[in-house]
């Protein structure tokens, strides 16, 4: 299986910032053979990066949407909307959406359920704040986070989900979990997916690490069997670390 990097740029750049960094990607895209790129810009920068990237492997991202499909809904983006756009990857429930802005287990499950309706491909993100890990509720908060968002969701639809274990007290701290962290909560991660929707439906499902990746400790992260990449926030930002990045992924994945 090939690596999945994500690049979640958050609310930075714009057209012009990501156009430039997106023709210098593109430039280097052969070097990146063994990995599945994925570019999440914020909203307003969506078609110039769609425009910049095209004729290449690299994939769009958008980093949220809205589970209707059009309507009054004041300030949202509906998934058709980022089809038209050419967007194939969707973050959602990340925990900046899920502390700062209020998203709960029941907005993931319907923002997940129309991603995939729509033929989007999710990237869901969970992960456990600080308190809660010296709480010793790793396992609790992840897994009902995850039970929540798969509930009753067809697993037909299910192949092309990605889940991102992401600890918040992780991300842009610049303290990355350990790998026999990251493995524990992904192969937990893997076990409710299979409870949810059949071991059959999860065969093909891609897990993420994220929180503080950099060049230097993604290899430790992907060496493992149960990390298939990661979602990259500071990192992913200039052209050359996130290079460096994948670069240093592909070599510890070999
Ligand atoms: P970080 O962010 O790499 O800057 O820690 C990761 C994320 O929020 O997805």
């Amino acid at each position: 299986m090939k690596l999945i990097i994500a690049a979640n740029w958050k609310m930075n750049k714009t057209r012009a910032e990501t156009e430039a960094f997106c023709r210098e990607i593109k430039a280097r895209q052969e070097d990146f053979h063994d990995t599945e790129v994925v570019i999440c810009p914020p909203f307003t920068s969506l078609e110039a990066a769609g425009r910049s990237l095209s004729g290449s492997a690299i994939k769009l991202g958008a980093q949220n949407l809205f589970w209707e499909k059009a309507g009054a809904f004041t300030g949202e983006v509906a998934p058709p909307m980022l089809v038209d756009l050419g967007v194939q990857y969707v973050i959602i429930g990340h925990s900046e959406r899920r502390h700062l802005l209020g998203e709960d287990d029941a907005a993931v499950h319907k923002k997940l359920k129309a991603a995939l309706e729509h033929r989007l491909r999710p990237i869901l993100c969970v992960g456990e704040t600080r308190e809660e890990r010296e709480r010793g509720e790793t396992e609790v908060v992840v897994g009902t986070q995850l039970r929540r968002a798969l509930e009753g969701l067809d697993p037909a639809l299910i192949e092309e989900l990605v889940v991102a274990y992401e600890p918040v007290w992780a991300i842009g701290t610049g303290i990355a979990a350990t790998a026999a962290d990251a493995h524990r909560a992904a192969t937990l991660v893997r076990e409710i997916a299979a409870e949810c929707l059949g071991s059959a439906a999860v065969e093909r499902l891609r897990v993420q690490y994220g929180g503080s990746v950099n060049a230097g400790n993604i290899g430790e992260f992907v060496a493992l069997p149960s990390i298939d990449g990661a979602l990259v926030g500071g990192a992913s930002l200039a052209v050359d670390s996130f290079a460096a990045l994948i670069l240093s992924a592909q070599e510890a994945a070999r």
